[in-house]
């Protein structure tokens, strides 16, 4: 990678300000000051900026408390979309959601640039479980909680057994937690209509072994934690060969 790229990349920077840098004989390579952007390095070289060692930390993880009313897509020219409330350093960096939320669905989104893991985790075959609280319409009933762990016939396919508590069912409302091992489109609210229920609002507190850190208001976003990373890659079946291990 050019150097320029590296220093760009590894801080909240944009390129002419590493170039700057650069010119300005701040950034050593191997204890050697380069002045030349355009300078290749690799990944064992050692890079100093001002004397300090500075390292590109590789791929990126970040949770985000999507809030309603925006896209899960890349950037739009109409509407906002979940990649304007990402820090431009993540986005240079090409995180990108792992899945989708609907525009009006609140809570956990994963993002990363780490594409293998992305790819495991939304593979049908894994079943990495996520969680959803929904208020719908309705009063919910032992024999939706039947029906959702039966496998909900829809006009596409029949849906895995899939776990159903009902939190209060009062008046003409109900509230309940809904537990999924697929992510087809629009799933909990398809699932929910074919009961007779309508989705009025939906939120994803977990996703996989991630929980939706309560610190977070909406539209924040933290990285993850070291442990967070590592159940996600035992959960994506990356860890010790572990390939059948399921979050
Ligand atoms: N199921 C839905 O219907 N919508 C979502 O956003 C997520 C799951």
């Amino acid at each position: 990678m050019r150097l320029d790229k590296y220093l760009a990349l590894s801080g909240e920077r944009t390129r002419s300000e590493a170039t700057r840098l650069i010119r300005s004989g701040a950034v050593e390579v191997n204890c050697a000051i380069v002045k030349d952007g355009a300078f290749h390095i690799s990944e064992t070289d050692e890079i100093r900026l001002l004397g300090q060692v500075i390292s590109d930390s590789g791929n990126q993880y970040l949770m985000l408390f999507k809030p309603a009313g925006v896209l899960t897509a890349a950037r739009d020219k109409h509407a906002s979309t979940v990649m304007d409330l990402v820090p431009e350093r993540y986005v240079r960096r090409k995180v990108l959601p792992v899945g989708r939320l609907d525009k009006d669905t609140t809570g956990l989104l994963l993002l990363t640039n780490d594409g293998e893991l992305a790819h495991r985790l939304l593979s049908p075959k894994r079943h990495v479980t996520k969680t959803y609280l929904a208020t719908v319409t309705g009063r919910l009933d032992e024999s939706d909680v039947a029906a959702f762990e039966a496998g909900i016939e829809l006009s596409d396919f029949v849906s895995m057994p899939a776990g159903l508590t009902i939190l209060s069912a009062e008046g003409d409302e109900s509230r309940a937690l809904v537990e999924l091992r697929e992510g087809k489109f629009h799933q909990v609210k398809r699932m929910f209509l074919a009961r007779g229920h309508e989705v009025i609002t939906l939120h994803r507190p977990t996703f996989g072994p991630l929980q939706l850190d309560e610190t977070l208001k909406p539209g924040d976003s933290r990285e993850l934690t070291q442990e967070e990373v590592t159940a996600l890659r035992k959960c994506a079946g990356l860890l010790d060969g572990k390939e059948d291990s399921h979050g």
